[in-house]
C-alpha cells in the first residue's frame, strides 16, 4: 500500500507522534536526529524538462518584517534538509524582500528554485516594473518560475513573459489560482499558451483541482505546484481532536502535517507542494513529509474516505 521507502521512522517515532498529534497538534521535533537529516528528499521531474525538485517546498505569504530572524532560520533549515522551492508573491508585502535578505546573508541563492508572481496592473504598475522590482528585492538576476498572480493579466503578460524565457531572465512561466471558480477558466489558460506549470489549490479536503486541471496538466506536461494543502491552516483545526490512524505508519507519516502532505503529492500530476509557514517546527515537519513512502492508488482512495467519514 505505498511506494518510494526512503526513510523509516521506527514504531515509537510513529506511536509517539500520533499521540502528541491527537492529544495537541504537537509536532515531532526530536525525531530529526543527525541519521535522518542526511536521508534526501523524494523528488519528482518538471514534465517540460526533467529536472528535479524536491517535492514539498515553502509557502511564504505570511512572511512579515517582525519575523525576520524566524523566517531567516527557516530558510537556513529548509536548505539543510534538502528544500529548494520557495514560492512567493510581489503582492506578499515584504516577502519577497526577507526572503532575498536571507538568501544572500547564507549565501545560498544558486540552491534554491524561487517562484514569484505578479499581474498585468497593480501593484508598481504590474508587468515589467513589477517584475524588476521582484528581482531587486529578490537580490537574483533570474526568477526559476515567474508566475501570473490569480490568471490577473495572463494574455496581457504572456508576449513579456514568453520574451523574458528566451533571453533567460525567467526560466519557467505559470499561472496560478487559489479558487475553484478560477478552474476552468485556468484549463482554458493551459490549452491556449505553452505553460511550465499551473499552480492550484488541492488537499485532502478540496479535491476539484484533480476532476479537471490536474489530468490536464498530465496531458499537456504541466508542472503543478499544489498551494494551500492545509486550508489555509484550517484543515488542522478540523483534525485536532482526533489521533492519527495506525496505517498513516504504512506511509511513514508521523504527524497530521505529513499524512496531509503525503496525500498532495502523491497524485502523479503534482510535483511539489508548497505548504506555508513561519516556523522552524512546522517546516521540518512539512520536510519531513517529503521522506519516507507515499502512498499509492488504493491508500489515496483510503485517505479520501477517511477525511469524507469525517466531515
Ligand atoms: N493564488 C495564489 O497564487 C495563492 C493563493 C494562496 C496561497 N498561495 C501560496 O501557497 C502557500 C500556502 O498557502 P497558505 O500558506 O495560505 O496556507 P496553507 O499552506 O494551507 O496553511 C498554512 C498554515 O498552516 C500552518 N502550518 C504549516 N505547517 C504546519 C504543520 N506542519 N503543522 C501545523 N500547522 C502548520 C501555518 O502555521 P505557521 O505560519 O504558524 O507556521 C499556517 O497557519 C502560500 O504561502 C503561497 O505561497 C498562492
Amino acid at each position: 500500500m505505498s511506494s518510494r521507502l526512503q526513510f523509516r521512522p521506527s514504531r515509537r517515532q510513529v506511536l509517539q507522534s500520533g499521540l502528541a498529534a491527537g492529544a495537541a497538534l504537537a509536532l515531532p521535533r526530536a525525531p530529526w536526529a543527525e541519521a535522518d537529516s542526511v536521508s534526501p528528499p523524494v523528488t519528482k521531474p518538471i514534465p517540460g524538462t526533467g529536472e528535479r525538485l524536491p517535492v514539498v517546498g515553502l509557502g511564504t505569504d505570511k512572511f512579515r518584517t517582525s519575523a525576520r530572524d524566524a523566517i531567516q532560520a527557516e530558510i537556513k533549515r529548509m536548505h539543510e534538509l534538502g528544500g529548494t522551492v520557495i514560492d512567493t508573491a510581489a503582492a506578499y508585502g515584504d516577502s519577497e524582500m526577507l526572503i532575498g535578505d536571507a538568501l544572500a546573508a547564507l549565501g545560498i541563492r544558486e540552491g534554491l528554485f524561487l517562484a514569484t508572481k505578479l499581474t498585468a496592473g497593480g501593484l508598481s504598475g504590474g508587468g515589467e516594473a513589477s517584475f524588476q522590482r521582484s528581482l531587486e528585492r529578490l537580490r537574483t538576476q533570474r526568477i526559476d518560475l515567474l508566475q501570473v498572480h490569480n490568471l490577473n493579466g495572463v494574455d496581457e503578460l504572456m508576449p513579456a513573459l514568453q520574451a523574458w524565457k528566451r533571453t533567460g531572465r525567467i526560466r519557467h512561466i505559470g499561472i496560478t489560482t487559489s479558487r475553484a471558480a478560477q478552474h476552468a477558466q485556468m484549463a482554458e489558460f493551459m490549452r491556449k499558451y505553452p505553460l511550465d506549470f499551473i499552480q492550484v489549490d488541492y488537499s485532502l479536503a478540496n479535491r476539484d483541482a484533480a476532476t479537471t486541471l490536474l489530468p490536464l496538466a498530465l496531458e499537456r506536461k504541466i508542472g503543478v505546484l499544489a498551494n494551500v494543502p492545509f486550508g489555509f491552516g484550517s484543515l488542522f483545526a478540523q483534525l485536532q481532536a482526533r489521533a492519527l490512524p495506525d496505517w498513516a505508519g504504512d506511509i511513514d507519516a508521523g504527524s497530521w502535517g505529513q499524512f496531509l502532505l503525503k496525500y498532495v503529492v502523491s497524485h502523479p500530476a503534482v510535483t511539489c507542494a508548497i505548504p506555508g509557514s513561519t516556523q522552524v517546527m512546522h517546516l521540518e515537519d512539512n520536510q519531513r513529509a517529503a521522506r519516507g513512502r507515499l502512498p499509492d492508488e488504493p491508500m489515496r482512495r483510503r485517505m479520501e474516505q477517511f477525511w469524507d467519514a469525517m466531515v
